[in-house]
């Protein structure tokens, strides 16, 4: 079931308000820890899923994508990315992830950042991507780590002696979870990381790079709230490449 909540009014607002809204790439702690998984990307066509506001599809554009896609299910996302991409060859189009339609074969580079925890069946997407990725091709992608999204209750509990943490249970359960976060009943799907990684593997693509990420020490001293980070990773961070056919 897709429930676009960035079409949600309340929801929407609130996605506004973040540093990575405002700031875009730069804005996102992660940005430095993805980026450093993706492939030179001049000359390559790129394609986006769950794009946004499009900040990803304009920095590929600016680094000499031969060719630029974003997908997106959010008409208010998409509205925001044409707004911000005007006068740019970036094409913009409407597709649920959990209905892909691609061409075979067509795409050098797959990049998300957190789209595919809002999608309930992993295996038939990572079909999908693998369906459309050319020979060589790769995949890059983030997630709310499982860690992050597994609580029933996902936020720091801090005990009588002060110490505080994160509260995780039902990890081994895999499927929905609503979250209250910018709007009430938010849906996402968890999946434990062995599910994650062994998807990939069984779809056929080779994972080249597996990260949990946290703060960099250079991070931490401008940011030394996210500290916390260390007690629990929030994102998960993976780089995946479909081989070339060649022995
Ligand atoms: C956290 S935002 C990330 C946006 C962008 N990738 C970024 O990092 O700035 C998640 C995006 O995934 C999109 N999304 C969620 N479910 C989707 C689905 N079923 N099909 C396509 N896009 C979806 C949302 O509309 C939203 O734009």
């Amino acid at each position: 079931v897709t429930q676009n909540i960035y079409d949600d009014p309340t929801f929407f607002s609130g996605y506004n308000q973040l540093d990575r809204s405002k700031h875009g790439l730069d804005g996102a702690p992660e940005w430095a820890s993805l980026r450093a998984l993706l492939p030179p990307l001049a000359g390559l066509r790129v394609l986006d899923l769950g794009c946004g506001f499009g900040w990803f599809c304009r920095y590929a554009h600016a680094q000499g994508a031969a060719h630029v896609m974003g997908l997106d299910v959010s008409e208010n996302m998409l509205e925001r990315a044409r707004h911000m991409s005007e006068r740019l060859e970036i094409t913009y189009e409407r597709q649920d992830l959990s209905e892909l339609d691609l061409p075979a074969a067509s795409t050098d580079l797959i990049y998300s950042s957190l789209a595919f925890h809002y999608i309930e069946d992993f295996t038939a997407l990572m079909k999908n991507v693998v369906h459309a990725l050319a020979p060589g091709g790769r995949l890059v992608f983030s997630i709310e780590h499982p860690i992050y999204m597994a609580p029933s209750q996902p936020d720091w509990q801090i005990n009588a002696d002060g110490i505080k943490t994160w509260p995780l249970n039902s990890y081994q359960i895999e499927g929905p979870r609503t979250t209250n976060w910018l709007a009430n009943g938010v849906l996402k799907y968890h999946r434990t990381l062995g599910t994650t990684l062994n998807t990939l593997i069984q779809c056929g693509l080779r994972v080249t790079h597996v990260e949990e990420w946290q703060p960099s020490a250079e991070q931490l001293t401008p940011n030394p709230q996210w500290r916390e980070e260390l007690d629990r990773p929030m994102f998960l961070l993976i780089g995946a490449q479909l081989d070339s056919g060649r022995l």
